[in-house]
């Protein structure tokens, strides 16, 4: 198979850690015998420096033109301290994901056996978990444009939902139960929001047509606290862009590390493949920043892209056999820390081994 992928590494630990990523992809396709074609654009802080936009047409162009997109992280520091920036980084992610429709985020939160000592939940709480957590992308308060004001004194954002945007986020989370252990909470915060009263509401009326499938309905105050008390109880969670972010920030630390994270963003155009973490400013050029999320990312590119589930099955066995063998950059390493790089090496040498 020809795979054509656009590479955005973005900025801080970005490029370190999409290297590996990338290393693991091509010792992957060497393996497998699949051609791999590969161009780099640039977004976020980086290319604000240099063209004075996080997401420029020619980025957007590649990505278009591509089968998937391996992401790495974007920000930088000297926007977060600085609230009057008009234009920032996270204007470059933002604006890739409503361009190309990605409106489904999923991020699996899968606790890794060897890991379990690193959780800071009991082993007995944590064992086991395994859960889909779809966060809605491209709509809700992140899209404030559709209204949003600072003018010093007062400032506003608004949460819209449309009844598209949400049955098709709802629907899709239902076939992923149906897919998986037929369970689905919706997440809302229905006893407030208007906006969590129409996803409650609509749940209501799609829920019937899934009659195999447990629908549980969950305010995002209580399932913050579940998450950490049964994480076990979740199959499959949808819920709003918001609640989602915030969400997986909580759920990714269970499972040992948030480097542990993968994501994938899928829609209208081109799928995006990326971990859920940040561009961890403080350790960048360290390379010390744990690669896995992204080696993750790229097996869910091999999975739901180009629908290759044996290589995306030897990306993850290739990680588990590094947790089992302490093969680990220093978020999660027992003994001696390795660099991300050496991390990266041993995954390819594990790959061409098999
Ligand atoms: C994420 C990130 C982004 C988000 C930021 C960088 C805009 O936190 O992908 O989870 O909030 O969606
Ligand atoms: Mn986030």
């Amino acid at each position: 198979m020809k795979l054509n992928i656009a590479v955005l590494a973005g900025d801080g630990i970005g490029p370190e850690v999409i290297d590996q990523a990338l290393k693991v992809t091509k010792a992957v396709c060497e393996r497998f015998g699949h051609e791999l074609n590969y161009e780099h654009g640039i977004t976020g802080a980086c290319a604000i420096d240099e063209v004075g936009d996080p997401y420029p047409e020619a980025t957007h162009e590649l990505c278009m033109q591509s089968d998937a997109v391996l992401y790495g992280a974007i920000g930088d520091p000297k926007y977060d301290n600085n609230p009057k920036a008009t234009v920032r980084p996270e204007q470059g992610l933002l604006g890739m994901r409503k361009k190309l429709g990605l409106y489904a985020n999923l991020r699996p939160v899968v606790s890794f056996p060897s890991l379990i000592h690193k959780s800071p939940l009991r082993t007995d709480l944590v064992d086991g978990a395994d859960f889909m957590c779809i966060r809605e992308l491209t709509g809700g308060i992140y899209f404030g444009d559709r209204g949003r004001k600072n003018d010093g004194n007062t400032a506003f954002d608004t949460c819209i939902y449309t009844r598209e945007e949400v049955e098709r986020i709802i629907t899709l989370g239902y076939e992923y139960a149906m897919k998986r252990n037929k369970k689905l909470t919706i997440v809302d915060k229905a006893n407030v929001l208007e906006s969590s009263r129409l996803w409650r509401e609509i749940g209501q009326e799609i829920a019937p047509q899934y009659p195999e499938v447990e629908t549980e309905f969950m305010l995002v105050d209580n399932a913050a606290m579940r998450i950490i008390q049964w994480p076990k109880s979740f199959d499959v969670m949808v819920t709003e862009n918001m609640f989602g972010d915030i969400l997986t920030d909580e759920a990714s630390v269970i499972t040992g590390s948030m480097g542990m994270l993968p994501s994938a963003s899928i829609g209208v155009h081109t799928s995006v493949f990326e971990p859920i973490h940040g561009s961890y400013p403080q350790a960048a050029g360290k390379d010390i920043a744990n690669p896995l999320a992204t080696v993750l990312s790229a097996a869910m590119m091999f999975e739901y892209a180009f629908d290759l589930m044996e290589e995306g099955k030897l990306i993850r066995e290739a990680v588990d056999a590094s947790l089992v063998a302490e093969f680990c950059t220093e978020d999660i390493a027992e003994g001696e820390a390795k660099k991300t790089s050496e991390v990266g090496d041993w995954l390819v040498d594990y790959i061409g081994k098999q």
